[in-house]
């Protein structure tokens, strides 16, 4: 073993090892458990940071293969203790999972910080956990390994694929549209979710563990391995085994969470048609992790790195579990290892280059060449202009081509129940050249910045057979969702953003080869709209909604809370009691 750290210097010691009052204290209530001090002496102990429970379907197998993490940080020689943390489960928090992730990331940073603990097993999956985890991780700045959820199996119905996300609302369009029978919509509800794991398409789950991965803080292959597969208990394990290691070799995640390796994480998101979510995400880790990366980096990454793995939505056909097959993302860093740095290097204690060289690509057609893209740049644009002065995203290569550059008209609306009633109207005055708009559903009007942003196609056009049009908000949209879909408009409306001055009726021009989105009404009108426009009343008056609104940042900043921040203030200290 190289460079291990003399035991005393590790943090758990000043809880279990010294001669003093308190120590008797906290021995005797590990022996009141049924520890003894060779359980304790010497060695690292490691937390499972495990965000399991009994609603949250993504993370079913957790209980079980944290059996797993445990006996790999036992073999090594490490204390395993599991510490449980907020669920966040998509399918059923409501405002949205968003509105909580800095909350998960708060309980993350202060679980580690509070408790006797040297490293870290983050377990996590479903969607925000991922971000959440490691932002707190970061922030806490202990040695780290992240065990990702791995992704369900495909979905069934009578021997067709169903994606997790994609498929439900492509189906419920064909419901709307009455091209499905209610018995048909029936057996879709039993077969599009079959198998303990997160979502199978590429969205937010797939892509953010994905990113971690290349980020440096999973072991190689892990974020590929569907969650049913013998081969995640057994990476469950070794990432058990790795972190008593890392805990010795005292591997921080300043270590790993270096900008060359933001850069990497960034081009496998583009590479592999990667969820929008990613950009907050990533730009909140980011920061959290003290490296300096805006929106206008990101964009420089999907200018050179384009879509090569075809799973949807970005894709047209493929799954995670098609994608694992295909070589995974080990794959992706093979196809990419001319543009990706070489230099980062992983918990595992590889470099970036050592791993690309590693993995191989077994069907081109899920991962392609690079000459033989699904889309020739990357999976995220970042577009700016008088309707989004701070920026807003969208995902090129999930919308009907002819919307990239296109003006339309403008239908505004305020707030979601409102929408969601017009919508459905036959005499609502509106053709698929429009432009829908959804406005006070950013960061603190949403509140939360929820999943809405692939806002409904007017019922009127679904019957047409319409299925795409222009859209546009400040919410997010989930990681399996598709369409012309323009999201995270900076500044919000909520705030004054100039999303809020959009008249119904007003035209807007997007060109995404040019990057601009911009609201055809004169500086002197958006002016005179400005002095008439009224701050919406605050959305909570109390309890975590109030706190978050005054400190969510806005989505070009990543929407963490300010005072959780690296530069907000000096480091937190050590407990020393
Ligand atoms: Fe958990 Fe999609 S619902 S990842
Ligand atoms: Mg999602």
């Amino acid at each position: 073993m190289t460079g291990r750290r003399d035991p005393k210097t590790l943090r758990s010691y000043r809880w279990l090892g010294v001669d003093d009052l308190r120590a008797f204290g906290h021995r005797s209530r590990m022996r009141q458990m049924g520890f003894d001090a060779q359980d304790w002496d010497q060695k690292p102990v490691i937390a499972i940071i495990n965000t399991w429970s009994e609603i949250n379907p993504c993370h079913s197998h957790f209980p079980e293969r944290v059996k797993w993490i445990r006996k790999g940080i036992e073999q090594a020689g490490g204390l395993p203790i599991e510490l449980p943390a907020l669920s966040l489960s998509e399918p059923f928090v409501k405002p949205t999972t968003m509105l909580y992730r800095n909350l998960l990331a708060m309980e993350c940073e202060e679980l580690i910080r509070s408790h006797p603990i040297d490293g870290v097993v983050l377990l996590g999956g479903c969607d925000k956990t991922t971000p959440a985890l490691i932002m707190g991780g970061v922030s806490a700045g202990l040695p780290m390994i992240y065990v990702p959820a791995g992704p369900m199996l495909r979905g069934n119905w009578r021997g067709q694929t169903l994606g997790s996300g994609s498929d439900t609302w492509k189906y419920w369009d064909d419901r709307r549209a009455g091209v499905i029978t209610d018995r048909d919509w029936a057996e879709i509800e039993n077969g599009i979710a079959r198998s303990p794991g997160h979502c199978m398409t590429m969205g937010t789950a797939s892509t953010m563990t994905a990113f971690a991965e290349a980020l440096g803080l999973s072991l190689p292959g892990a974020s590929s391995i569907p969650a049913a597969d013998a081969n995640h208990a057994r990476m469950a394990s070794q990432s058990g085994r790795r972190i008593v290691e890392m805990v010795w070799e005292d591997v921080t995640p300043d270590k790993i969470m270096t900008k060359a390796a933001f850069e990497n994480a960034l081009m496998v998101q583009m590479a592999i048609g990667g969820s929008t979510n990613a950009i907050v995400h990533a730009l909140a880790m980011a920061r959290r992790a003290n490296v300096d990366m805006t929106l206008d980096d990101i964009d420089a990454i999907s200018r050179k790195v384009p879509v090569i793995a075809n799973i949807r939505p970005s894709g047209k056909t493929y799954l995670m579990e098609d994608f694992y097959y295909a070589g995974g993302i080990m794959g992706v860093y093979s196809r990419l290892s001319g543009v990706l740095h070489p230099e980062p290097v992983n918990v595992g204690g590889e470099t970036m280059g050592e791993i690309a060289a590693r993995g191989g690509v077994y069907e081109d057609d899920v991962i392609r060449p690079l000459d033989n893209p699904v889309y020739k740049e990357g999976a995220t644009v970042v577009l700016r202009g008088n309707l989004a002065p701070d920026g807003c995203v969208m995902k090129p290569a999930a919308s009907e081509q002819r919307f990239l550059k296109h003006t339309g008209r403008a239908l505004v609306f305020d707030s979601y129940p409102e929408m969601k009633k017009e919508i459905e109207r036959d005499d609502l005055d509106v053709t698929v050249d429009d432009i829908i708009i959804l406005r006070n559903a950013g960061p603190q009007g949403g509140p939360g910045m929820p999943e809405w942003g692939m806002l409904p196609i007017p019922k009127k056009l679904v019957k047409q057979g319409v299925r795409d049009m222009l859209r546009i908000s400040d919410a997010r949209m989930s990681g399996t969702s598709y369409g012309a879909c323009i999201l995270h408009v900076a500044p919000e409306a909520y705030i004054g953003g100039p999303l809020a001055l959009v008249r119904t009726g007003d035209t807007i021009s997007i060109d995404v080869s040019e990057r601009t989105i911009h609201l055809n009404v004169s500086d002197d009108e958006l002016a005179s709209r400005r002095a008439e426009w009224k701050a919406p009343p605050p959305r909570y008056e109390r309890g975590f909604g109030w706190l978050s609104a005054g400190h969510i940042t806005q989505a070009d900043k990543g929407c963490d809370f300010d005072f959780l921040e690296t530069q907000f203030g000096k480091a937190v200290p050590e407990p020393d009691i």
